[in-house]
């Protein structure tokens, strides 16, 4: 099992002997709409609002600046941001998008969110629709391409810095949407459309088999071009089918996925693909407001990274061993209800929901 919490351990057995040192990440609000409380995110198109870039001035813009779109002017303000800013101290633009929709989104639809969550979500599909690593259906590749256009009108209309590396989820869904999206567009030869594969950019781990990735090699022969990254196993070590990920776990782990990212990338534009949850999760570790993207959304989120010369103040170790299960029926449910104890599973003959019957699936 891969131990989630070895950073604090690391940071503790160097402490006395070298100066240990941790990032500490801040959203920069006033650049983006969604930055801003007011916006609402269930009805907030970032197609319709070039990204939600806010239409200003900088005071670094050039005395005659007509001729400059917004995405330039705000590139040439964030070159003067890291500029001016003290050595340990970095500004990243994170272009962060949600995998279009997938068989799984469709079935919890179709299912209803309680009876989805109590026994679909645990199958690999239903004879007609597979959603285990789920591929993209029909209308999330639509939205994939939609950011495919969107992307190349920034480029042509606004000179949009576009990303300089790019990391996606491992699971299919990621995949293939980074790939709708960034394919044949009109990027910079020195900065290609060539992604690295991150374990740690992945979907909050449930139960779900939407969850369970596939293995190193079927990911390689589906996208011979991306890079996957050093370390990353043959077989999905992380996903058992019987415990989920806490919150707390992912959010650590979010926080391991961008020290990693911050103290090894020098780009200023970089681009996410991965999931709602760990989206999420990543904008909880950056202190940005809560904002539930749409299968397929983009969020940009300017970020403020600090390197402090301290050990990093002790937190909950939150490793493999705190994961929790969840109730769920062995049977369709008769009935499901929202909310209410063991997480709404109203079972088949009134049997009461089980919490770790599921034997682990094989790893394929
Ligand atoms: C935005 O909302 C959060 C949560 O309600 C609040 O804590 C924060 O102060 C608000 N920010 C602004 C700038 O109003
Ligand atoms: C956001 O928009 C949705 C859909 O129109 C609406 O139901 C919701 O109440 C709005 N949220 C806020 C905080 O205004
Ligand atoms: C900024 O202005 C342009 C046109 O002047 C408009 O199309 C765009 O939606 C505006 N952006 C925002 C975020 O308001
Ligand atoms: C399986 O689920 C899909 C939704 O993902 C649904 O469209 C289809 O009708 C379901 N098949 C059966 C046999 O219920
Ligand atoms: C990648 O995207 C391109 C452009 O949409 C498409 O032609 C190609 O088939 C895709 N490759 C894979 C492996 O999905
Ligand atoms: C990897 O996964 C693919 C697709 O699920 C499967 O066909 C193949 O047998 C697996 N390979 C190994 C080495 O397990």
């Amino acid at each position: 099992m891969v131990h989630l919490g070895s950073f604090l351990l690391l940071c503790s057995a160097v402490h006395g002997f070298a100066a240990a040192s941790y990032i500490e990440y801040s959203t920069v609000a006033g650049y983006f709409l969604q930055d801003d409380n007011a916006t609402n995110a269930t009805t907030f198109d970032y197609t319709a609002t070039n990204f939600g870039l806010i239409n200003q001035s900088y005071p670094t813009d050039p005395a005659n600046c007509a001729p400059l779109t917004q995405w330039q002017r705000f590139a040439m303000h964030v070159a003067a941001l890291n500029a001016q800013a003290p050595r340990n101290v970095d500004y990243k633009l994170l272009f962060m998008g949600r995998h279009g929709e997938g068989w799984h989104n469709a079935a919890e639809s179709f299912y209803g969110t309680p009876a989805w969550n109590c026994y679909w979500s645990l199958l690999d599909g239903n004879g007609t629709a597979m959603w285990s690593d789920a591929q993209l259906t029909e209308n999330g590749i639509s939205q994939a391409l939609k950011a495919n256009s969107f992307w190349l009108s920034r480029i042509h209309e606004q000179k949009i810095p576009t990303p300089e590396t790019y990391y996606t989820s491992p699971l299919s869904r990621c995949l293939t949407t980074a790939n709708l999206t960034f394919s044949g567009l009109p990027l910079p030869p020195k900065h290609p459309f060539i992604p690295t594969i991150k374990e740690k950019l992945r979907e909050g781990i449930s139960e779900h088999t939407c969850d369970r990735r596939s293995n190193k090699t079927y990911i390689h022969d589906e996208f011979p071009w991306y890079e996957i990254e050093q370390g990353f196993s043959e077989y999905d070590e992380l996903w058992t089918g019987v415990t989920a990920e806490t919150s707390s776990a992912q959010d650590l782990r979010s926080k391991q996925l961008l020290d990693d990212i911050f103290s090894s990338d020098r780009s200023t534009y970089i681009s996410f693909t991965s999931h709602s949850g760990e989206i999420a999760s990543i904008l909880r570790v950056l202190g940005h407001r809560t904002f539930p993207l749409n299968t397929g959304a983009v969020i940009p989120v300017l970020v403020r990274a600090e390197t402090v010369e301290s050990c990093a103040p002790s937190s909950t170790v939150s490793d493999a061993s705190t994961w929790t299960p969840s109730p769920h029926c062995t049977l369709p449910p008769v009935t499901s209800i929202s909310g209410g104890a063991n997480g709404g599973c109203v079972c088949t003959n009134g049997a009461a929901p089980v919490l770790t019957t599921l034997a682990p699936a094989p790893t394929q």
